[in-house]
């Protein structure tokens, strides 16, 4: 038999998702659920990873958990073919962590990248909470237990992948081949991978108020666009010649916007590349251009936004989707944990032969 094609990716719920998740990540999800190239997808809501660092603010925590279902139902993710669970359900996850700590050392803990910088964001320095610093192997018990060849997620999370592989290959060497190695899929398009708030800072995020939700009105997107958007400060007259590099409208058409969309919406130029020599050589105005990536982005967000308010019609059927798919994920989890105690020896009640082999240990020869 073919081995079988699985996916597995997550999001920790501590805010709603914005349009930096969307076309680093969310997207790609349903192009590929869609594909039907897949056997097995399962998409966690990573709320006891989101713990780790808000551990004192479980509420939250809990009041995301609806914000990011919503979210990943309006993008078109569809629970006949997509497992949607919440992390914390599944005990399973829990013990193959407790194995794979004894796997990696807390030296190559405090290499992995992503942990160190969030330690510096977080102020962890000087005392690093143990859930946390521990989370890259709670990460890669998340990817092994679903047996995920398969893990699209953002470049930042690529250090996660590089220490699960390393887990799979210690684990698999010491007690036989039992894990599967997954491989990371990342956004090919730069733009399209690391996009920066509105306002050029080099991470979306809430604090910063530089968001574009997938659940904000049309108005509240045209605001960020119009109001907020960094463009270049030199460019005062449209006469000007203005600056690409940095300026923010452009960054977003680089990750939104397609062929068919400059003729519909900005006639007149054969690519992109076009528009940007406009700009630079001056004449081209900036409200024109907002413009054009206000349609851009509302062909993406006006689908979202409708299939959104569908859900919210539903709440409790949201959380029935997201009780049924923990407990797909949960059947599927707890056979990986099985065949990891039995390589681990620690199968003990179901070895009839151990049983029968100590029985006969101690039988006594007369
Ligand atoms: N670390 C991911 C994030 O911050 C969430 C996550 C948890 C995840 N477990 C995962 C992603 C397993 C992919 C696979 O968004």
């Amino acid at each position: 038999m073919e081995k079988e094609k699985i996916i597995l990716t997550g999001d920790r719920p501590t805010g709603k998702l914005h349009i930096g998740h969307y076309i680093g990540s969310l997207k790609r999800r349903v192009q590929l659920q869609n594909s039907g190239e897949f056997d097995k997808i399962f998409i966690m809501i990573a709320d006891a990873q989101a713990l780790t660092d808000n551990f004192d603010n479980p509420e939250k925590v809990r009041q995301n958990i609806i914000e990011v279902a919503l979210d990943y139902l309006s993008v078109g993710l569809d629970p006949a073919k997509s497992n949607l669970f919440i992390q914390s359900q599944i005990s399973e996850l829990t013990e193959l962590t407790f194995f794979y700590m004894n796997l990696v050392t807390v030296s190559r803990l405090q290499r992995n990248p992503t942990v160190k910088s969030e330690i510096q964001m977080r102020n962890f320095e000087a005392s690093i909470p143990v859930g946390f610093f521990n989370y890259p192997i709670s990460q890669a018990a998340d990817i092994t237990a679903f047996k995920a060849t398969t893990v699209p997620v953002g470049e930042d999370q690529l250090p996660m992948i590089e220490q699960t592989k390393e887990i799979v290959h210690s684990f698999n060497r010491i007690y036989g081949e039992t894990l599967v190695v997954p491989e990371a899929l990342i956004p090919q398009n730069g733009a399209q991978g690391r996009l920066p708030g509105v306002d050029g800072k080099a991470k979306m995020s809430k604090s910063l108020g530089n968001c574009i939700y997938l659940s904000d009105s049309a108005d509240a997107v045209k605001d960020a666009i119009m109001k907020k958007m960094y463009t270049d400060p030199l460019h005062i007259k449209v006469a000007d010649p203005g600056h690409v590099e940095g300026n923010m409208v452009f960054t977003y058409l680089e990750a939104f916007s397609n062929q068919q969309q400059l003729e519909a919406y900005l006639p007149g130029y054969a690519s992109l590349d076009e528009v940007k020599e406009h700009y630079k050589r001056g004449g081209l105005g900036d409200v024109n251009l907002k413009k054009f990536l206000i349609n851009v982005l509302e062909d993406e967000l006006a689908p979202i936004r409708a299939r959104r308010a569908e859900y919210e019609k539903d709440i409790p059927g949201v959380y029935d989707i997201l009780k049924k798919g923990t407990e797909a994920a949960h059947e599927a989890a707890s056979k990986t944990l099985s065949e990891v105690k039995a390589a681990m020896k620690i199968n003990y009640f179901d070895d009839a032969e151990l049983i029968k082999a100590q029985a006969e240990k101690y039988q006594r020869t007369e």
